[in-house]
This record gives C-alpha cells, sequence and structure tokens, in this order.
C-alpha cells in the first residue's frame, strides 16, 4: 500500500484545543486499557541501560498518550527513578496543568517542535503516534536530528500501513462511542461534541483512517535509520500486534564504547 500525505485535523495551526483533545484525550484511555506498548517495553529499559539515562524527552505528546500508564510499568521495571517531559506543538494546557511533578511526569508548556528540538532538551526522544505525521524528508529529519544531538530515539505507533488496517479502523467511531464516559477529563462539552453534535466520531475517524495511510512501514523506517549513516547506533524496528492494536516501532541508541 503506497504511503499518502493526506491531512489530519490535529496538524491544523488554527484547530482548537478542545477539539483536539478529543482526539489526543481518546488516544490517552486507548492506550491505558490496551497497554500496546507492552511487550516491548524491554526496548525502553534496554535504552535506558545502555545509554545510562533515565530522563525522556517526549515529543507529540497530546494528552500524554502511554506515558501516563507506562511511566509505573517502567519504574517498576527498571527500578529507576525515571523522569518524562512531555511537549507538543500544541501543548495540551489542560494536561499540563493537571499533572504532577512529583510522579514523574512533566508537560513543557510551551510549545516545542519535533522538527525543532531545543538542544538543551536532553534525554531520549520519543514518539508515540507522531511521527505519521511527519512526511519523509522531515521524518528522516527527526531521526537525523537524534543522531547529530547524540540522543536515542524511539518512535511507537499503533498504525501499520495495510488494507486490513484501513478497513478495520473503520470501527474507530464504535469504540469512541463505547469508551467516551470514560475518557478523562470527564466533560459535558466532549459528550455533545460525541453524542449529540457528532463532531467526535467524525474528526477521530478521519484522523485514525488517514494516519494508517501516512505512518511507515518497518523497511521505511530502517532505511531512514541508514540514511543518518550512524555507524555506532544500534537501530531496531519491527512490527507487531497486541490486544488486535496494530503497532510499529523504530528503537535507536548509541552503542557503548567497548
Ligand atoms: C496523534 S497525536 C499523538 C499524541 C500522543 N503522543 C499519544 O500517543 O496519544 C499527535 C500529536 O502530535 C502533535 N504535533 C503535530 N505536529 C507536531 C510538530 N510538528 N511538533 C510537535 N508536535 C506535533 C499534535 O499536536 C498532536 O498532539
Amino acid at each position: 500500500m503506497k504511503r499518502m500525505q493526506i491531512f489530519e485535523f490535529t496538524d491544523l495551526p488554527w484547530w482548537p484545543e478542545v477539539l483536539r483533545s478529543l482526539l489526543t484525550d481518546f488516544l490517552e484511555l486507548l492506550m491505558k486499557v490496551t497497554q500496546p506498548f507492552s511487550p516491548k517495553i524491554s526496548l525502553l529499559t534496554e535504552v535506558m541501560k545502555e545509554t545510562k539515562q533515565t530522563r525522556f524527552v517526549d515529543l507529540c505528546s497530546g494528552s500524554g498518550g502511554p506515558w501516563l500508564s507506562l511511566i509505573k510499568d517502567l519504574q517498576k521495571i527498571s527500578g529507576e527513578n525515571i523522569s518524562i517531559l512531555l511537549t507538543d506543538k500544541y501543548p495540551n494546557s489542560e494536561r499540563a496543568k493537571k499533572l504532577n511533578p512529583i510522579s514523574g511526569l512533566n508537560y513543557f508548556p510551551y510549545s516545542v517542535d519535533a522538527l525543532a528540538v531545543p538542544s538543551d532538551l536532553k534525554g531520549i526522544r520519543t514518539l508515540f503516534n507522531g511521527f505519521h505525521h511527519f512526511p519523509p524528508d522531515y521524518a528522516f529529519d527527526i531521526i537525523n536530528d537524534a543522531v547529530k544531538n547524540d540522543q536515542p530515539i524511539v518512535v511507537f505507533e499503533i498504525l501499520q500501513r495495510t488494507w486490513f488496517d484501513f478497513f478495520y479502523f473503520m470501527l474507530t467511531p464504535i469504540n469512541l462511542l463505547l469508551l467516551t464516559p470514560w475518557v478523562q477529563p470527564r466533560s459535558i462539552t466532549r459528550l455533545i461534541l460525541t453524542y449529540l453534535i457528532p463532531i467526535a466520531p467524525i474528526v477521530v475517524s478521519w484522523d485514525s483512517l488517514v494516519s494508517i495511510l501516512r505512518c511507515y512501514t518497518p523497511e521505511e523506517l530502517m532505511n531512514m535509520a541508514h540514511q543518518t549513516n550512524a555507524k555506532h547506533y544500534i537501530w531496531k524496528t519491527g512490527k507487531y500486534r497486541h490486544k488486535g492494536l496494530p503497532v510499529t516501532f523504530l528503537v535507536g541508541y548509541p552503542a557503548k564504547e567497548k
């Protein structure tokens, strides 16, 4: 299936935060319920161990994505005190206010473009469900910039570019209608925009289907990684299914000098 770069509502700079969070809050719940990255959590501990880092800089964070639940699992498995800095080009101000820094999670309140990460934001760079937003040249730049700054990079997407998953994701509105009462933060606006004026089902379904068309295959991700010519980097890529969800990933980190 050929990759297509079609717009998503969450890409639009003028798209209001209240509508943007209809998707990102839903995604946060979906990941809390399904834990799609848990089968590969060992990759995260491997990167931490091999690079001796316990700080993560998450790009394209939305409402926090998997980190809200993943941080506890990672802390337990690694035995480390982990800190996560969530960032987004369009930061979720509600989520930023509510996060408790003691938990290890902080939300940077200012815009951070994944294409121009400030060099003083050091840590393992993660992108959960954000990488497909970028066309190939920009996607490569994100990987290359991590390499130039000698930082590890971890890309995970609950996506695979197949016709099966395109048709499978047509079930998104049903999942959304069923799960919305549990999406946090609870709000009357969300209920109205889901059940009375069905903006949420339309927008979330559109962005999900387009995401399938825009995501990268493991082979394409590995090609980008190799184009960086970072011979000292260890790269791992692959795909799997977990609780019905398709997952694709790329992990790269500088190897320890022997
Ligand atoms: C599909 S959401 C994923 C959110 C979250 N990581 C998750 O897994 O639920 C994609 C996020 O990317 C953000 N985004 C889009 N373009 C961006 C850019 N150039 N730099 C940083 N964030 C961007 C959007 O604001 C949105 O929050």
